[in-house]
């Protein structure tokens, strides 16, 4: 269990910079994420790992690479259905182990109709993974309800994710983020959520959320929906592992625009 959490969460600043791919499973080809394989294949040796569905690993990951794999087991609704919240179990934990998973993640949705199937999902994840040593990334999804989005909500879900078993927690940042960190005894990652306006917003959201406790990001669509998705990792990463400031961030993002390989001053599969 140790040994696979650190293979995603880095020993050497006790910080990750998780890559999410995984959007497709329930808003179809989504923006830049059309062709995974293209949009995964250039920000890969950037990420501390990559969380994504069994398709898209079957499909549009080169089974040669050694980036850990936290693989989404939970679907079962569509941005187009009359709610997001229906999710069980749909990829086997026999298929995680064959797929050689670092971590499954499943997403729980609190306060909401499904909230006793999604969290009963999530006690069986974590069984099955304490059987087999493969930690679990309990995900504090919000549905369409994205007022839900404020310390006291998300302070509440992290902290159920982590009662029930968790191993780590993936959530959105929010105001008083210090607070939802403070309540919740497991690592947290953060979401980056829909395209902020600016790079320099999502430098802000990532170095305020590791600001306030967070151990990373899990981030998407403000990397691989920038005009610059490998500078956009870079300068992430930036903040995450090296301690970076927002400024210092957009100088490397700046920087990093202008090389076809960006240089980092930390190996990424350290
Ligand atoms: C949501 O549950 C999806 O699983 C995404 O992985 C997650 O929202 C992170 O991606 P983004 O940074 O695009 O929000």
């Amino acid at each position: 269990m140790k040994n696979r959490l650190s293979r995603i969460i880095k020993p050497s600043s006790g910080h990750a910079v998780m890559l999410a791919v995984d959007h497709g499973y329930f808003m179809g080809p989504t923006h830049k994420l059309e062709e995974p394989r293209k949009t995964i294949e250039p920000l890969l040796p950037y990420a501390d790992a990559i969380m994504c569905t069994r398709g898209v690993l079957r499909t549009s990951v080169d089974p040669k690479t050694s980036v850990p794999i936290v693989l989404r087991v939970s679907a079962g609704a569509s941005v187009i259905g009359e709610t997001l919240t229906n999710e069980a179990t749909t990829t086997s934990f026999r298929d995680a182990i064959r797929l050689n998973a670092a971590a499954v993640a499943l997403s729980i949705f609190v306060g909401t109709q499904h909230e006793h199937q999604t969290l009963k999902s999530l006690g069986q994840l974590v069984n099955l993974g304490e059987d087999y040593g493969i930690p679990v990334l309990a995900v504090t999804a919000v549905g369409k309800e994205l007022e839900k989005r404020d310390a006291r909500y998300l302070g509440l879900a992290c902290r159920i994710a982590a009662e029930i078993g968790a191993h780590f927690v993936k959530t959105y940042f929010c105001e008083d983020f210090g607070k939802v960190v403070k309540g919740c005894p497991v690592p947290l990652v953060v979401a980056g959520g829909p395209k902020l306006e600016t790079e320099l917003d999502a430098f802000e959201l990532a170095h305020d959320a590791i600001a306030d406790g967070a151990i990373g990001v899990d981030m998407g669509r403000n990397i691989w929906q920038s005009e610059y998705p490998v500078a956009m990792i870079t300068s992430i990463r930036e903040i995450v592992h090296n301690g970076a400031s927002v400024r210092e961030a957009q100088q490397a993002f700046e920087e990093a625009k202008k090389t076809k390989t960006p240089i980092l001053t930390k190996n990424p599969v350290m």
